[in-house]
């Protein structure tokens, strides 16, 4: 399966105009059919929600809104985020650390279900805050495993890090929420790592985690009556065609279908990798010390996510063919090329040395699987260059639209 990558009708309904093509292009229908994917084999019982933080355009809440059982945010943006996308039947969960009693204020204002807490302190702020409310506000508690815990690209638990209470603690925390009457218990909550692209290994670990919950429920005489497993599902940058394997993850870990506790995942990166491309113009090309340079308008403030991890990020060449200047187009065919960007800092680079057939001024280079943690997660006000378009295609609407 190829991720997507824009027709040329599609390129040239993103790219009109005297200016460099700079531009975000969602496939709203790809989107639709990953999500329908990654749940199919999911028992109905499970509860499937997507984490805002991997992409919260307003458009991509609402396609996704039918499909997903709800929504995971980690912030105070978040909920209103989705409260004005979506509305107020769309179920939120909120997790995260570092919560105020302002965001705690503002989850019971919103009607969000559930809050997933971190530490002690959380509890006890949640509490007071709910109570001074008159709520009752259900909770989940979040683990930090003991580790160590099976590899992938991020680690949020199984280790040092700031994420949820230590597995040690959480006889202590159970008897400090024993004396919290603003909260109600209701199960336990993981997001040990992220990127797993090990989906048995991925399996493995959820079973562990809802062994866990169970084993402290009935030592504690708890009622469990939800594990939410995290996200985590993996994605291949160097591989693009590559897919978790849902099929086997979910055989796995529900041989006999599910009961009681009822399970929870929220997925981000999975979700809204594939449907979207950036797509970038190149401005200019270059020599430097031996290397070839491709420089674009656009880069790592719009789209953040190959800097921060390190990688290059999978793109394809989109040629064109109009050149409006009187001087020879300027190309650079058969050699490695990085590709970077237009901020003034050697680290804005989207690819280091990767091999081109041609390449010329004028063409576009189209980088896939951009949907997830891409503008989402970038500094996109250094040096104020203009913001990318953006189009979301739709079998309703094939033409496309800007935002
Ligand atoms: C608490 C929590 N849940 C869910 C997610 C989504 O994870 P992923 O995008 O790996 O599916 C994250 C992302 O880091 C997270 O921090």
């Amino acid at each position: 399966m190829t991720p997507y990558r824009p027709t040329p009708a599609q390129i040239a309904a993103a790219t009109g105009g005297e200016a460099p093509a700079c531009a975000f292009l969602h496939d709203l229908d790809a989107l639709r059919r990953q999500v329908d994917a990654l749940r199919r084999p999911l028992p109905a019982a499970v509860d499937f929600f997507y984490a805002v933080k991997a992409n919260n355009d307003p458009r991509i809440l609402r396609t996704l809104a039918p499909r997903v059982s709800g929504f995971e945010v980690a912030s105070a943006g978040e909920v209103l985020r989705v409260r004005e996308a979506v509305g107020a039947q769309a179920r939120i969960v909120m997790g995260g650390p570092a919560r105020t009693a302002d965001d705690i204020r503002l989850l019971l204002a919103n009607g969000v279900e559930r809050l997933h807490v971190e530490s002690p302190h959380m509890l006890r702020l949640a509490d007071a805050v709910a109570r001074q409310a008159g709520a009752i506000l259900p909770v989940l508690l979040r683990v930090n495993l003991t580790g160590p815990v099976p590899g992938a690209t991020l680690t949020m638990g199984g280790a040092a890090t700031q994420f949820g209470i230590e597995q040690g603690m959480i006889p202590q925390a159970i008897e400090i929420l024993r004396d919290c009457p603003g909260l109600r218990f209701e199960g336990f909550h993981f997001h040990t790592v992220s990127n797993d692209r090990d989906a048995a290994g991925h399996a493995a670990l959820c079973a562990v985690q809802l062994g866990l919950a169970r084993d402290w429920a009935a030592t504690h005489g708890l009622d469990l009556r939800i594990v939410n497993l995290g996200g985590g599902w993996g994605v291949d940058y160097a591989d693009p065609a590559w897919r978790f394997d849902t099929e086997a993850f979910a055989r796995a870990l529900f041989p006999l279908g599910v009961g009681a506790p009822r399970v929870q995942f929220e997925c981000g990166r999975i979700v809204a990798a594939y449907h979207a491309a950036y797509l970038c113009e190149i401005v200019d090309l270059k020599r430097s010390h031996g290397h070839a340079f491709a420089l674009l308008r656009g880069g790592t403030h719009h789209f953040r996510l190959p800097s921060s991890w390190g990688h290059d990020h999978p793109f394809v060449v989109v040629t064109r063919d109009a050149w409006p200047h009187p001087w020879p187009r300027p190309e650079i065919a058969g050699e490695r090329l990085t590709l970077a960007g237009e901020l003034c800092t050697p680290k804005d680079i989207l690819a280091r040395d990767v091999p081109v057939e041609r390449v010329r001024i004028g063409d576009r280079v189209c980088f896939l699987m951009a949907g997830a943690y891409g503008w989402d997660i970038s500094h996109h006000d250094f040096l104020r260059h203009a913001h990318p378009d953006r189009h979301f295609f739709d079998a309703t609407d094939r033409s496309g639209h800007a935002a």
